[in-house]
Order: C-alpha cells, then structure tokens, then sequence
C-alpha cells in the first residue's frame, strides 16, 4: 500500500489535504482517518458502498472484470488445480505449502474433527425440528466454553490452536446439527476420509450398513468448499472482523459470522434459491416471476441474482454451473426441472433490460443449491455448508486483524436526525 497522491476537501472555507493510497489492485482509498479531528466532520455511507474498512493481504474481488483471487490465485485455478485443505493452508498462511508442510497441516486438522464428547448433551437442548443454522450458531459459540485453553487472543500459540479447532470441528458441527435433525445418531469423523469425504460420511453414513464415499462427489463437495472459503470484506466477515475488534474470542466472532450469514442477502440465499426455483417449477412460468422481481411493488427478488461487488458474472457462478452438470451427469439424473429453470431463468435474466442495465449476474448461489440437493442434502443444509466453508476465511481475515499492531475496536459515527434535545415529562403530564 503506497502513499502516493492527495485528495483536497473544500469544506466551510477552508481546504483539508488528505492522503490517498494505492492498493496492489484495485481503485485507489482516500485516506479518511483524520477527518474529524481535522475539521470535525463525518463521512456518511450506509451499507459500506465506498468505504473500505480494513486493509488486507488475503481476498481481492474485481467486481468489474469478475475475478476473484485468493492470496493473489485466481479462483478458477484454485478450484480446477487445489483442494480445499490446500487453500485453507494458502487463506492462513499467505503462501502454497511445501509437500510437507501439506501433509503437517492435514494432520493437525484431522487430529481436530472430533468434538468435546459433552457437546452432544448440549445438541439436545435443541428442538428437532430447528434450523441446522440455529443449531450451529449456538453450538459454535458453545466452542468457547469447551475449549478454553484457546481463548486468549494476545496469545499467537492459542489464536494458532483456535483456528485449527474451528476449521476442524465446524464441519463435525454442522453434520451433528444435521443427523439430530433427522433423528438419527451423530457419526464420529474418520480420520483416513479427506475432509470433503469425512463430511459426506458424517451426514449420510448410519450404523446400520456401510457407506462409501462417492470420489467424485467428495470432490465436486471440495470444490464447492473451495469456492466458499473466502470473499474479503462481506457482512458475515465484517461481522467477524467487529465483534473480535472488541477482544471477543474467536469462537465467539465465528457464531456472529455464522447468525449474519444465515440472512437470505447474503448465505442464506442459496436456500431460498433453490426454494424458488421449486416455486417456479417450470419454464412455462418463469416470465411470471421475473415480471414480479422488476415490479417495485413486490418485495421479490431473484435470489441467487446479484451482488454489491460483482457487476459481471460472478467467477464462482460459472464454476458451479459446470459443476452442476457433472454431478447431475455423474447421478445419472437427466432432465433435472430445477437446473432447467436455472438455466432458462438465467438466460432471460440475462437479455432482459432491467437485468442488464443493472448488471445483475447470477452469484455463486445460484447453482450451488441444485448440486447440494442432487448430493442429498435439504435445503436447511445449504446454508450450514457455506458457514463450514466459509469459516477459514473468516479465521483468517481475524487473524490478519488481531497481528494488526494498527487494529483499533470497530466504531461507526452515525448521522443523527432523531428529536432534538427535550425535558422529561412526568407520566401524569403526558
Ligand atoms: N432481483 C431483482 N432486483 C434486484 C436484485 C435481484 N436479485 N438484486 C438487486 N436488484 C435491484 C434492486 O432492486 C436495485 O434496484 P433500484 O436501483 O431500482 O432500486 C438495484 O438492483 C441495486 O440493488 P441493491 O439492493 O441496492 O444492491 P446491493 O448491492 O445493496 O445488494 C444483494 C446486493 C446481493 C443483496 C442483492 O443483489 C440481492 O438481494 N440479491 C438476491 C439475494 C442473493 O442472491 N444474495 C446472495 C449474494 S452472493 C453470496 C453472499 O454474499 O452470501
């Protein structure tokens, strides 16, 4: 980041210089930091929309050009060359490990899966019938009061022991959330699985007759891992970036990134993507639905369509839809009417005025939920995977901010326009 240019602001009569500095990709940042000490004014931007909050050497999206880098690899090579273990070590690290340092990392992860044998007691607090999502932002957060021998943020030996535990047991997490959904006993990781592998078999393996991994979806499984694992600074990261600002621990900032990301703006639209797509049904009626997501009147939207950064088609879109055919192709399911209206749905979106003059593409939730469902997975499932994919970026991006000697606790200003100042009135005077 180089300090190079100067932005001038013109304010009441007077004129205030402030620094403007030049990322690695990406427009340019005027550096705003001093503002209100210098001339005591705030700046106003709801939603984020032009101001950057951190700086950071993990993610970079060009919303423009659509691309999508981790550490500087473009996403697309990331998800046709590496796995998803690989691209955790490169989120953590910065850098592709060595052979070794692969297989140390592997191991120190898989020695991690199981979880503290007292959390299943605390699984059946719950109601079957709850939301997977609801189930997990309680029980990550429980993670604090089992594992207190990795709390302490100043601590870089726990914050390491911490974020291995996460990347380690929210997978175990999210499988357990879903077999006491259904029922059935929860499944012990096995260690000789891959991490996708070690997935599926805790979410579809039961004791009564054994269960083989398919390869081939264990590894679209990782692909769709890998595609999630990081997106720089969204809601549910920024989320995790504040609540550890304060010095809150990192079980505690990852169940605040889990509960923003359960929202249908943001993970949860992969859920209510694939629900709408049910709910149109058939091609016949599709220019019914997007008539209904242009009317202003109709609270409706396209999920699974647009994105605050992307302004063309979002890279990981475009992986999944090709995914969507292999794994459907490799089911042996022909014909499928959910990825049909996809991809019709797709293609009128895409030559209709209102989409394209908005520059609404299809966002990684569009095609995910057709091949979680061809997988076998309820829709109250697609949102739990996005949150265990998700959870080394959102450790990683904590972890850049907590060895930050600049971090400062996250506190917005705010633009007042509620009552001016008044005096109580006593109740019998009101
Ligand atoms: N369907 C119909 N109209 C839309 C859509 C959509 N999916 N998305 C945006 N628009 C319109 C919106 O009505 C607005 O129109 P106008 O300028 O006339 O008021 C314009 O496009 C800009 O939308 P916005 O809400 O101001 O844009 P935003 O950057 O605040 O929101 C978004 C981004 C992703 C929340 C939004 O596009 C959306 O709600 N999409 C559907 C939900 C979805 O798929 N979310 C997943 C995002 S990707 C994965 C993730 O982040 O977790």
């Amino acid at each position: 980041m180089a300090e190079e240019k100067a932005a001038r602001l013109h304010l009441a009569g007077k004129d205030y210089d402030l620094a403007v500095l030049s990322p690695t990709a990406g427009p340019d940042v005027v550096d705003i930091r001093k503002l209100y000490g210098e001339a005591g004014v705030f700046t106003y931007d709801p939603g984020f929309t032009s101001t950057a909050s951190c700086d950071s050497t993990i993610t970079y999206i060009d919303g423009d050009k659509g691309e999508l880098w981790y550490r500087g690899y473009p996403i697309e090579q990331l998800a046709a060359q590496s796995h998803y273990l690989e691209v955790c070590y490169l989120l953590l690290y910065g850098e592709l490990p060595t052979p070794d340092q692969l297989v140390d990392f592997e191991t120190r992860i898989t020695r991690h899966t199981m979880v503290h044998e007292q959390m299943h007691y605390f699984f059946r607090g719950f109601r079957r019938d709850s939301h997977p999502m609801a189930t997990m932002v309680g029980v990550v957060g429980a993670m604090s009061a089992f594992y207190h021998d990795s709390i302490d943020i100043n601590d870089p030996v726990q914050r390491e022991i911490a974020s291995i535990r996460l990347i380690a047991k929210v997978p175990t997490i999210a499988a357990m959330a879903y077999k006491y959904s259904l029922g059935q006993p929860f499944v012990y990781p096995r260690n000789e699985l891959d991490y996708a592998s070690n997935f599926l078999h805790m979410c579809f393996s039961v004791p009564a007759e054994p269960y083989n991994v398919d390869p081939a979806l264990a590894r679209a499984m990782d692909r769709i891992f890998t595609l999630h694992a990081d997106h720089e600074q969204n809601a549910s990261t920024s989320t995790v970036r504040l609540a550890g600002s304060s010095g809150a621990n990192p079980f505690a900032c990852i169940a605040a990134g889990i509960a923003c990301l359960w929202g249908p703006a943001h993970g949860g639209a992969n859920q209510a993507c694939l629900e709408m797509l049910r709910e149109i049904g058939s091609v016949e009626r599709i220019p019914e639905f997007i008539a209904r997501a242009k009317d202003k009147n109709d609270p409706f939207r396209l999920m699974g369509f647009g994105h605050r950064v992307y302004k063309n088609f979002d890279p990981r879109a475009k992986v999944m839809k090709e995914s969507a055919d292999e794994v459907l192709d490799l089911l042996g399911v022909h014909n499928n009417p959910t990825l049909q209206v996809a991809k019709e749905l797709e293609k009128i979106a895409l030559e209709d005025e209102y989409f394209v003059s908005k520059k609404l593409y299809p966002n990684v939730d569009f095609y995910s939920g057709i091949i979680l469902e061809a997988m076998g997975f309820p829709t109250s499932m697609f949102t739990p995977i996005f949150a265990l994919s998700r959870t080394v970026g959102w450790i990683s991006q904590w972890k850049e901010m907590i060895a930050d000697p600049q971090n400062k606790i996250g506190r917005p200003r705010q633009l007042y326009v509620g009552s001016p100042r008044r005096d109580y009135k006593p109740l019998d005077a009101r």
